[in-house]
């Protein structure tokens, strides 16, 4: 008895909920409330790619006058393989080293490109363009024994790859015999930062003093001031980053940076600094071969023991050689080292 009266109780239940129900309908459609206020609009999907993919040519430029780069062609991004050497021949190296990690664990290194420079794709504004290291940068004697802090505003990005590698070797000037374990003696390739602070090489006495020239602090971007001068096609300056081009067999050189300074420029050899730098690198490299320290045949180190000095010596040679610019980087301290080099190998 108990649970028929408990079921017709639940069966009423049941029909007034239904009932109600009913109602509720008739009248949520009888009596619809009118609609709430529009939300603004928002930005278009395609807007903000706008901002860079448009009919504009910006990026095209660039990307053309990276593709015919040294960057883009130098082909000796497999040297990304191995963690000391991917932090500058490989992007992915790079950016992981600048972020304080290990560069290690890298599947397809890609040579220095966009990404290696700026962050494409980050916040999708002109703020992606932003170079990634300005400032104050650290680098090294080739040595490895000691580090000075410079900055080249934006050529500070240029110089965390452009400088000495350290060896973790101490060649103190004046010391005692020093032993040279490796053909590959010397500074890599590639020390322009050291070159253009004026850092690094064996300053061995002698009669020149070592000082700067005005590039050092005078050219406050650095390296991109000259290197990234207005382009000429996609053969010098901007993304190509090259200082001349090819030209019916002839280098033309191009002075598009130097002109804010060197108003009536007609080639890099002002004061015929470079042919001077020239005639001293190959003065040094016969007092070097004649030292028994460097091979007549390629140039390469020869191993053994020998004084601090002609050790120095042929560091200083290496570092000048390798630096690639006869002088121009920093003509005051380039021709004092090879100058001292020379009179100490007299
Ligand atoms: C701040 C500028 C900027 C904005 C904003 C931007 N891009 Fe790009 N995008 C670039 C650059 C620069 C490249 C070329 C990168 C290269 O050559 O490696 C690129 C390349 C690309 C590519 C080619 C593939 C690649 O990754 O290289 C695609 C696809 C692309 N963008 C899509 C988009 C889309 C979709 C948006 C919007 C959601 C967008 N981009 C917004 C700058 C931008
Ligand atoms: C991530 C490291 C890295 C950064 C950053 C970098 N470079 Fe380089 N650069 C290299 C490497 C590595 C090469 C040689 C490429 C190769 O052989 O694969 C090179 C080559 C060059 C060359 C060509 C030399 C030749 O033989 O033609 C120039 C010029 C140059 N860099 C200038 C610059 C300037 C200017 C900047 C700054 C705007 C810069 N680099 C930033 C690593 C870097
Ligand atoms: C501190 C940064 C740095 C490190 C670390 C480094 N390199 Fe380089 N390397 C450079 C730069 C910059 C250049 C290009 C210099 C130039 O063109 O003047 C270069 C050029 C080269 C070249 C091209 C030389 C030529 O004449 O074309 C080779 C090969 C090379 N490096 C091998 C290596 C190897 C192997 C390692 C690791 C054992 C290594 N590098 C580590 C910065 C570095
Ligand atoms: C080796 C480093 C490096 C690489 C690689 C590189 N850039 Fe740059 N980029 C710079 C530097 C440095 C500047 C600033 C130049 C200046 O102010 O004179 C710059 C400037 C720019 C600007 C102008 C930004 C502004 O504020 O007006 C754009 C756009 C740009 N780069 C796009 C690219 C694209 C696209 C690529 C690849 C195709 C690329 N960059 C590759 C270093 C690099
Ligand atoms: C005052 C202008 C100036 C500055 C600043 C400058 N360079 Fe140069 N650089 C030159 C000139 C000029 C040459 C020599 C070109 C020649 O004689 O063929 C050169 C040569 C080079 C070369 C050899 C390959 C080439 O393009 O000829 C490299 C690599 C290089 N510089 C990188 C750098 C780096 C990295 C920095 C910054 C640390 C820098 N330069 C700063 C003007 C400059
Ligand atoms: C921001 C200004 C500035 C820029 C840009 C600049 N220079 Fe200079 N440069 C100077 C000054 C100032 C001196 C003279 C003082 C000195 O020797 O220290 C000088 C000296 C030199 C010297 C030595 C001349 C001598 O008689 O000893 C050479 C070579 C040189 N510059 C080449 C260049 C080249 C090539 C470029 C462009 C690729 C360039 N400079 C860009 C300011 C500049």
């Amino acid at each position: 008895m108990k649970t028929k009266a408990v079921s017709i109780v639940l069966t009423w239940i049941f029909l007034v909920c239904l009932v109600s129900v009913f109602i509720g309908c008739e009248e949520l459609t009888g009596s619809k409330g009118d609609d709430g206020a529009d939300g603004a609009d928002g930005a278009d999907g395609t807007a903000l790619c706008g901002t860079c993919h448009s009919i504009s040519t910006e990026i095209v430029a660039k990307q053309a006058q990276y593709q015919a780069s040294t960057h883009a062609t130098g082909g000796n991004s497999e040297r990304g393989g191995s963690a000391s050497c991917a932090v500058c021949h490989s992007s992915e190296g790079f950016r992981l080293s600048i972020a304080g990690e290990d560069a290690v664990g890298i599947d397809n290194p890609t040579q220095p490109n966009c990404r290696t420079c700026h962050n494409i794709h980050t916040n999708y504004d002109e703020t992606d363009y932003d170079v990634v290291v300005t400032g104050s940068v650290e680098i090294t004697t080739s040595m490895g024994d000691a580090t000075e802090t410079v900055d080249f505003g934006k050529g500070s990005l240029c110089a965390s790859c452009h400088r000495s590698r350290p060896y973790g070797y101490t060649l103190a000037v004046g010391g005692g015999d020093y032993e040279v374990t490796s053909s590959r003696f010397g500074p890599h390739h590639g020390p322009q930062g050291n070159i253009l602070a004026g850092f690094g090489g064996y300053e061995v006495s002698g009669s020149m003093s070592y000082t700067n020239s005005a590039h050092t602090t005078m050219v406050t971007e650095g390296c991109t001031t000259c290197h990234m001068a207005a382009p000429y096609g996609v053969q010098a300056g901007g993304h190509s980053m090259k200082m001349g081009y090819d030209y019916h067999d002839e280098l033309v050189p191009n002075t598009a940076g130097c002109e804010s300074c060197h108003s009536d420029i007609e080639s890099f050899d002002i004061g015929d600094t470079q042919t001077e730098v020239e005639e001293l690198l190959e003065e040094l490299a016969a007092l070097l071969i004649e030292a028994g320290i460097m091979k007549e045949a390629g140039g390469s180190a020869v191993t053994g023991t020998y004084s601090s000095d002609i050790a120095g010596a042929r560091m200083n040679y290496q570092m000048c050689l390798e630096d690639r610019s006869n002088g121009v980087h920093n003509p005051k301290y380039v021709k004092a080292l090879l100058t001292n080099s020379i009179e100490a190998l007299q």
